[in-house]
């Protein structure tokens, strides 16, 4: 008869797996390795108007009326949720809708929103 009992060494071995994945998830924060919320910064086009100078990130665009502030720089002063929808353009910041629209998800834009929140200089 085979028994489905879980053996000792098994559950030592998802202990390890256990162990193992928190030291990678904390492995990039401890290395000072790229952030996910940096990645999609660049990934969603956020890099090519606004730098973030202390993040090695210059901004790429050329026409100075689409050039934003260096987000590194000034903690923005619209709350989180207010935020959202701005870089959505469902709404306005001082009569203003943002130059570019958010495309990608919730959860990235969150990411993002993160990261810039964990800066030094923000
Ligand atoms: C086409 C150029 C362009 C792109 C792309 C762009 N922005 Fe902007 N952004 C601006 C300009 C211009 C402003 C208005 C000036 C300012 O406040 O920096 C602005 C404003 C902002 C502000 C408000 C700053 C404040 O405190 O008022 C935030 C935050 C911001 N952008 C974040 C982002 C993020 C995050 C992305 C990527 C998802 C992004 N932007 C992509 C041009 C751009």
């Amino acid at each position: 008869m085979t028994t489905n009992a879980i053996r000792p060494h098994r559950v030592a071995r998802l202990a390890l797996l256990a162990a193992l994945s928190l030291v990678v998830a904390a492995a990039p924060a401890l290395a000072g390795e790229e952030a996910p919320g940096k990645k999609l910064f660049v990934d969603q086009g956020c890099a090519r108007c606004h730098s973030v100078a202390g993040q090695g990130i210059e901004h790429s665009v050329k026409v100075a009326s689409m050039v934003g502030a260096d987000l590194g720089k000034a903690a923005p002063t619209a709350d989180r949720e207010a935020l959202k929808s701005f870089l959505k353009q469902s709404t306005t910041i001082d009569g203003e809708k943002h130059k570019a629209k958010f495309k990608g998800s919730d959860e990235e834009l969150q990411a993002i929103l993160d990261w810039l929140a964990s800066l030094p200089g923000s």
